[in-house]
Formats: C-alpha cells, structure tokens, sequence
C-alpha cells in the first residue's frame, strides 16, 4: 500500500479544517482511518538533573513515544490550518489529561477531565486530534491534579507554524519554570497554604528549558527569534533583553500588527512572549534574557554571537502574517459580570484530580476547585456566534493571570489606563483592576475560566463559559 504524506493526507482534509467541524472523532484508540498519523506522547514519571548537583527523583514529563531518558517535554510542531493527531499513553500512577493552552479547537479535545473528556487513567490512553486554526507560540499541560503535574514537570512548548512567516537566523524556544526542590534536589511539599492564599507558592530552582541559565550560539549580526513560554506555576517575569537591541512580534502566541520595540515585558503563568533579538556584530558577545522583576535581575538564558556578522537591520523586521481575527460586535454586545475575589477558607471537596484542602479564591462568589465530577453552574450561557463583554473586575490584592479555554477575546478597556487591543487567552488582571474583555461566542461547549496560577485554579477561582 502506498503510504500517503501527512501532507497529501491534510490537504484531503483541509476543507473539514474549520474548526468545530471533525470534532468529536477521537475517542480512546480508534480513529477514524483518514487521520494523520499521531505523535505518540507519553506520560511518564522520570528522574534528571534539576539544580545541577543530585538527580531528582518523581519528575512527571511529556516524553514522545519510546524515548529511552526522558526529560523535557519535547516542543510539539504543528502548522496552522493542518491536522494534528497525537495518542497520549498515561504511563504516571494516576489519570491525567492534555490540555492545549491556547488553541481554539472543539471542546472534545480540550482536555478537562469531566467538562470535556473522561479521565486518562494509569495504562490507559486517548486520542486527540484538531486543526489549529492560529499559527504562533501555544503550550501542553495536564488539566488534572495540575499543581503536582505541572509542577513535577509537565509543561511542554508547541509551535504552530505558519508557511507565510519570515524564516530568522536562528530560533530558540524557551520552557521557563521552576522547581520546589530542598537542598537534596528532591521535591518539597509543592506550596504552602498561607502562599495560596496570597500570590502562591514559589519554587526554589529556577529554570529555561530544564537548565539553569543555558547558553545558545547564535550567528553574529543575526535576527534570533524567541519564543518564549512561561509555564511556572506560581512566578510572574519582568522580562528584558540586555546587550542587544530586540522587538516584540508576537503576545500570546498571536501577531502583533505592529513590531513593538521591547523595554521590559511582564509575563505570567500560562503567558507567551515572541521576540526578535538583533545580536551583536562582534564574534564572542553575549546577550542576556533577564527578568527583573526580583530585586536583584536574575540572567534566565544567554545568547552569544558567532561566526562574521550578518548585518541586519531590526528595522527590516516584518510583522508577522495575522491569524484569523476576533472582530467582536461591540454595539450588539451582552455584558457579563465577573467578580474574582477571595473566600472565607473553606475546606474543598476531595478529586480525583487532586484536591490542596482549601478554598481561597472565587468568581462571582462561587469557589469551585475545577475537576470535580458535579461542576457548578456555568458562570455564563452564551449563544453561538454572539459578542459579549465580560466585564472583570479584581477585589483582591493580588494579581491574576486569568485563562480562557477555546476562544479569543480582544482587550477592550482596563481601569489602569489605555491598553493595547491585544488579543490573547490569558490576560494578567491587576489588584483592582477592572478590565472589558470581548469575545465572539464562536466555539461551542463548556470553557474553562481561570486564574492560571495553579493554587488559585485549584483553591476556588476557576469557572467556566457555556457556548450553545
Ligand atoms: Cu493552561 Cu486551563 O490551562
Ligand atoms: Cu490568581
């Protein structure tokens, strides 16, 4: 039989490429015949080296399919408007799910246990299978007992790629995270109630792609693209780029229609962050990611120029090619009222996916944990195709990078001044801040809603959007 291309196979396909259309297909193993073949992703318990002196032991990860030594979950590569397939096996000792931060496919593929899919339990597996319809930086994590998962190590970077994007000398992809280790490089308890309650947990190890501060070559004079994911659990980076000059061309994995030039950028958990690093002339300079938001700037990655310049000019940098817009209907909008706050401390229920005991946080008053076989009420019914507002506000002294499944929505406006009309699926909410988010209801099912640093998810503030 002669085997088909991946390529041929989605070209066959791309009709049915619309999102919403071919959803549902995928079930536990067995699929439909016309699919391309899937990536075998494994989840896996492992051991490596984290602070740099003792392995530790109990790391979770993402590994493909018969990888010999696991470790950092690989970067998945997809192309925007192409089928992806990929078959998780849950080789863990407990279920688990994938979840894909920030690509709007069919709510069956989404990955929250209950909302969207049974548990994936231990020797068992699941197929997924969508077209991503936006091309740019997105990520993968469990939507289960997520503060251990994700915070053993499961977070692993996807690129969604676009044929009509300028190709740069040089790309290099970021996972940056930490890790609560003790002095003996293994796990301590992963947080502690009183951090939960304000503005979580930090780990004590930190990390870019499972190393701590690792250096890249990077040809001299060249155009170096970033891509950078912060999939920490608790910790908020004030990122800058020192010795070189670079530009912003992508929030969130979507396009900025502008190349912005890059002072200092905050990114929270579950946000992404696309740069243009214009590297020194001379052979030998090096270039450093740095996040300043501590008080002491701590170097994240380095980056050193090699080999005669290529001379660029950032000036030549394009943006990059747009995804298929949001263009919300600002006059017909419904406004939905959304109060994150926080909660007497109330002892959560137990789940399957894991519960801290507590529950801390809230939205519109109702602290729910997430996976837990009973959901609460929707915080909102929408119609399919309609615009609404969710109008957020923020009575908590903390911030909040909150987190919307399956669809998009524009920035409209915030209480802290102008902003830019960003569109993205996590937004980073101040301490008193007010913020109009619109959306075109344009996926249907059940979307989770929630604060993406994990203690707050699972401690009460999560809820979710239906679109019927
Ligand atoms: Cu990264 Cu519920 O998401
Ligand atoms: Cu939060």
């Amino acid at each position: 039989m002669p085997l088909l291309s991946r390529r041929t196979l989605i070209q066959g396909s791309a009709v049915a490429a619309a999102y919403g259309i071919g959803a549902g297909i995928a079930g536990r193993f067995g699929t439909a015949s016309a699919a391309p073949k899937p990536v075998g992703i494994d989840a896996v318990l492992t051991e490596g080296m984290i602070d740099g002196k003792t392995a530790t032991k109990k790391l979770m990860t993402y590994a493909l399919a018969g990888t010999s030594e696991p470790g950092l979950a690989p970067v998945l590569r997809m192309r925007k408007g192409e089928e992806f397939a990929a078959r998780l096996s849950n080789r863990l000792d407990e279920p688990t799910t994938v979840h894909w931060h920030g690509l709007r496919i069919p709510n069956a593929m989404d990955g929250v246990p209950i909302l969207t899919q049974p548990y994936v339990y231990p020797g068992d597996g699941f197929d997924y299978r969508f077209t991503p319809p936006d091309a740019g930086t997105f990520w993968y994590h469990p939507h289960c007992n997520t503060l251990t998962q994700i915070g053993r190590g499961m977070t692993g970077v996807i690129v969604v790629e676009d044929p009509k994007d300028a190709v740069f000398d040089a790309e290099v992809v970021l996972n940056l995270r930490d890790w609560r280790l003790g002095g003996d490089g293994q796990f301590i308890d992963q947080y502690k109630a009183r951090d939960a309650a304000k503005s979580g947990t930090f780990g004590t190890v930190r990390t870019a792609n499972w190393q701590s501060q690792p250096d890249y070559d990077v040809p001299a004079g060249g155009f170096l693209r970033l891509r950078i994911v912060a999939s920490d659990v608790t910790r908020i980076y004030n990122l800058r780029i020192n010795g070189a000059e670079a530009v912003i061309i992508a929030i969130d994995g979507q396009p900025l229609p502008r190349t912005t030039p890059l002072d200092m950028s905050v990114i929270a958990p579950g946000q992404r962050l696309d740069l243009v690093v214009r590297m020194p002339e001379s052979e030998g300079a090096s270039v450093d990611l740095e996040d300043i938001r501590p008080s002491r700037p701590k170097t994240i990655a380095r980056f050193r120029s090699i080999g005669a310049s290529l001379k660029r000019d950032l000036g030549d940098v394009a943006p990059l090619n747009p995804n298929p817009g949001v263009e919300p209907d600002l006059s017909s909008a419904t406004e939905v009222p959304l109060v994150l706050s926080a909660t007497a401390e109330n002892s959560a229920e137990n789940s399957i996916c894991g519960s801290l005991g507590f529950s801390f946080w809230a939205i519109n008053k109702v602290a729910w944990t997430g996976d837990s076989a009973d959901p609460t009420a929707p915080l909102a019914e929408m119609k399919l195709g309609r615009t609404y507002l969710l109008n957020l506000q923020n009575v908590t002294p903390h911030a909040h990078p909150i987190h919307l499944h399956g669809m998009n929505f524009k920035v409209v406006s915030s209480s802290t001044g102008t902003v830019a009309p960003l569109i993205s699926d996590t937004y980073l909410i101040l301490p008193d801040e007010r913020v109009q988010l619109a959306l075109v209801a344009d996926n249907p099912g059940d979307w989770v809603f929630h604060c993406h640093i994990i203690e707050h998810q699972k401690t009460g503030m999560t809820g979710y959007l239906r679109v019927a």
